[in-house]
């Protein structure tokens, strides 16, 4: 018998493999592992690395049985030896493209000339406002009435790559950095994975930086 027309497995649709990077609690993490247990993602986590060795992500891999690793930044002189030895474990699991999920470290370009326009991060605010730490704090103080979370492709600068996708969640009198992180997280862990979902159906694309006055990179959203 013969296998019927595109049900081969050479037929079968190449999936994205994804690196992850970690730092803390990994719940975007797990709603990337969610989305692909639920067949809304069409990708595999090829290795999730943590530079935190208790970092709760990694009992999250642990669960899902997804291969993982601590590289603990610490005895690291510089950032760029850090982002060397991360690059030669994603290169070696074969990641294409890289999440920064909660990754709490700041990437230099050896990262970032590893995977060009291929590391994407999630930022729970409105980008271009409140980058850096403590977004949800920020946006507090300020009094926003609106914020939200940004995914967006990782650059040299802070927060400052071309867009993605953004949801936004009110601000409500009364709201604590704690209560509007949790709203804030909801639209996360529904964004991040339709995002990665756009890039594994090979949707997305970067328009280089145009003559428009801004003059940055945006990305392209075939279909949308
Ligand atoms: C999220 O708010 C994300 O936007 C930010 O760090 C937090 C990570 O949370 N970059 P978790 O580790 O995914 O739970």
């Amino acid at each position: 018998m013969t296998d019927a027309p595109g049900s081969s497995p050479s037929a079968a649709k190449k999936r994205l493999r994804l690196g992850v990077l970690v730092s803390g609690g990994g719940s975007n993490f797990q709603a990337i592992l969610d989305a692909i247990a639920a067949g809304r993602l069409d990708a595999d986590v090829a290795l999730v690395i943590s530079n935190i060795p208790a970092a709760k992500a990694l009992d999250r891999a642990r669960a899902a049985g997804v291969p993982w690793k601590i590289i603990d930044h610490k005895p690291f002189l510089k950032r760029e030896e850090f982002d060397a030895a991360l690059v030669e474990s994603l290169k070696e699991a074969g990641v294409e493209w890289l999440v920064l999920a909660g990754f709490m470290r700041v990437v230099t370009k050896v990262l970032l000339d590893a995977f060009p326009m291929r590391v994407v991060n999630i930022h729970p605010s409105l980008l271009p406002a409140f980058p850096g730490v403590r977004a949800q704090r920020q946006a507090v103080e300020y009094g926003v009435r609106v914020s939200g979370c940004t995914v967006h492709l990782v650059d040299a600068g802070m927060d400052t790559g071309p867009i993605l996708a953004q949801a936004t969640v009110p601000v409500l009198e009364g709201d604590t950095e704690d209560t509007l992180r949790d709203r804030i997280l909801v639209e996360e862990h529904r964004l991040l994975p339709e995002v990665l979902q756009w890039v594994a159906e090979g949707r997305v694309s970067v328009r280089p930086a145009g003559p428009e006055a801004t003059g940055r990179a945006r990305v392209v959203v075939a279909g949308s």
